[in-house]
């Protein structure tokens, strides 16, 4: 309510907010978190709380009239249409150089992402977070990681036979062929379910192609994991479409935080002020790295570092889809969520998941999401005269994503004779390379914040999120950052409080 006072606020529900939720929870400390987006707890008028992807209507996007589709044209026709406007699951945020899509509502990210959960390899931790003691998370703080969210793979012998993995075979089969080697690659979706799903016994989700806008079955969120368990604690509470808007000192150390609450056309309904003791930026990378660079700029919080907004990037995500020959189909049923991928991080810095394209009929398509090792990285900054803040990615940025993930599909083309697509991204256009889903760093560890990710000008004041990541964690992210939140949430609990 207005006015309020809490010992510990936090900004955003997704990885790294739940986390801080739950722990101090724990620790006895009472909890608010402020989320922006809605709570997806209720069913819409089919009964369903989240809609598929072969559908989109006013769920799916967050305040646009038209969706934006990742992969948004097959074979050259557009696939986006109109929708209205509403404070929908996935936010297709443009910047000048690139869309980043990222989850809004109670859960972040979790509640859009394909739940590929997938730890580092250790010889690679030093590039990731070079300040931070490897030893302490692969003992400890992965383990926990993994064992929270929910962490599992799937059954090899089911995948063998399964109909809604032939387009994974089919891209074993040719990763093989290339002398690349396959993984299977764990997820948060409860896989028995999956199973049942096959077989017929239980609704369908992953094999009914959702994705991206919600799971309505199956897929184990932040609500199903963390987030329940904060809860159950009874001294966590959560305000949806509630946007921060300010954090500013107040007097006795406490912060005095700004927020507004939206109705579901986006529009702000009221303006309130809440004091905090502690307040955590979980905004994600991209929004805790807007509100603290805005706040520095502007005046508001004119003390935090240089380093604030630096570092930003995008995981070297790159998508792309290879046409197969006749006999090698990859099935008309897919399942949407990835079981598989390609490890080529030795020799070209590119892991690629073997993505669905759960369109429901033949497509004669392999598609992938490759992550790879971009070494670009951006830098948010407030702009005056408009009023908001940007960020300096460059479309050509992408070219060393492009060339990393041919180190694996000029390969595979030329051993097996195939070409890429060239129509699912708009006419003669090979490369995804407008977007990231994987934003990452804009208030790095041990840079903007100290080693644990206070801000230390402000005592108080914390990042928790992937903005503490350095744009890049060679595997999809959640996990790491996952893993980073406990680490740091546990030395602030045990020396600030
Ligand atoms: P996250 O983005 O999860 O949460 C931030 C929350 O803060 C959001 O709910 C947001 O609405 C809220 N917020 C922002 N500004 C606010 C404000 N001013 N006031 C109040 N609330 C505010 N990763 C992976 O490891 N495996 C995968 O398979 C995938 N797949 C994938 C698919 C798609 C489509 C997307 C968009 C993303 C993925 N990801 C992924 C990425 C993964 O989801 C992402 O890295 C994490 O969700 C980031 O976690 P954070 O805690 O940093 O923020």
């Amino acid at each position: 309510a207005d006015g309020a006072r809490v010992p510990a606020l936090v900004i955003g529900t997704g990885y790294g907010g739940a986390v801080a939720a739950l722990r101090l929870a724990e620790a006895g400390v009472d909890v608010h978190m402020l989320e922006m987006g809605m709570a997806w707890d209720v069913p819409g008028p089919d009964g369903k709380v989240f809609c598929n992807t072969r559908e989109p209507d006013h769920r799916s996007y967050w305040l646009r009239t038209r969706t934006k589709a990742p992969v948004n044209y097959f074979i050259g026709l557009p696939l986006d249409r109109d929708i209205p406007r509403y404070t929908g699951i996935l936010d297709a945020e443009e910047f000048g150089g690139i869309t980043v899509y990222q989850g809004r509502g109670v859960g972040g990210g979790s509640l859009v992402n394909g739940g590929m959960a997938v730890t580092p390899r250790r010889e690679d931790f030093g590039a990731v977070l070079p300040s931070v003691n490897p030893g302490e998370m692969y003992d400890v703080y992965y383990p926990r990681a993994n064992a929270a969210l929910g962490v599992g793979t799937v059954d090899p012998d089911w995948f063998e036979s399964a109909a809604c993995y032939q387009y994974t075979r089919v891209g074993r089969r040719h990763a093989r062929r290339s002398g690349l080697p396959f993984v299977f690659v764990p997820d948060v979706y409860d896989w028995e379910y999956m199973e049942r799903e096959a077989a017929g016994t239980a609704t369908k989700s992953a094999l009914a192609g959702e994705i991206l806008y919600g799971n309505n079955h199956g897929k184990k969120s932040l609500q199903q994991t963390y987030l329940a368990r904060a809860r159950a604690t009874g001294r966590v509470t959560v305000s949806a479409l509630h946007r921060v808007a300010s954090v500013a000192p107040a007097s006795g150390g406490r912060y005095t935080v700004v927020v507004e609450q939206l109705d579901t056309g986006g529009g702000v309904t009221a303006v309130k002020s809440v004091t905090a003791d502690r307040v955590f930026f979980a905004a994600g990378s991209v929004g805790t790295s807007k509100l603290l660079v805005k706040l520095k700029a502007t005046g508001v919080l004119p003390l935090l570092n240089d380093e604030v907004g630096r570092d930003w990037g995008e995981n070297g995500n790159v998508m792309c889809g290879r046409a197969n020959h006749l006999w090698d189909p990859t099935g008309a049923l897919q399942s949407a969520i990835p079981c598989g991928g390609i490890d080529n991080r030795a020799s070209g810095r590119a892991f690629a998941e073997v993505a669905p394209l759960p369109t429901g009929i033949e497509t004669f398509a392999s598609f992938y999401l490759s992550i790879t090792g971009n070494p670009h990285r951006a830098r948010f900054s407030w702009n005056p005269v408009a009023g908001r803040v940007e960020l300096d990615w460059q479309t050509a940025w992408k070219q060393p994503s492009i060339d990393m993930a041919r180190s694996i599909f000029d390969r595979i083309n030329a051993k097996e004779g195939t070409v890429y697509r060239s129509d699912l991204f708009g006419a003669y256009k090979i490369w995804g390379d407008h977007l990231t889903y994987h934003p990452l760093g804009g208030a790095v560890l041990n840079r903007a914040t100290d080693g644990h990710g206070r801000l230390t000008a402000y005592p108080g004041l914390y990042v928790i999120d992937g903005a503490l990541i350095p744009g890049n964690t060679t595997v999809n992210p959640f996990v790491t950052i996952t893993a980073l939140a406990e680490r740091n949430i546990e030395k602030i609990i045990a020396t600030d409080l």
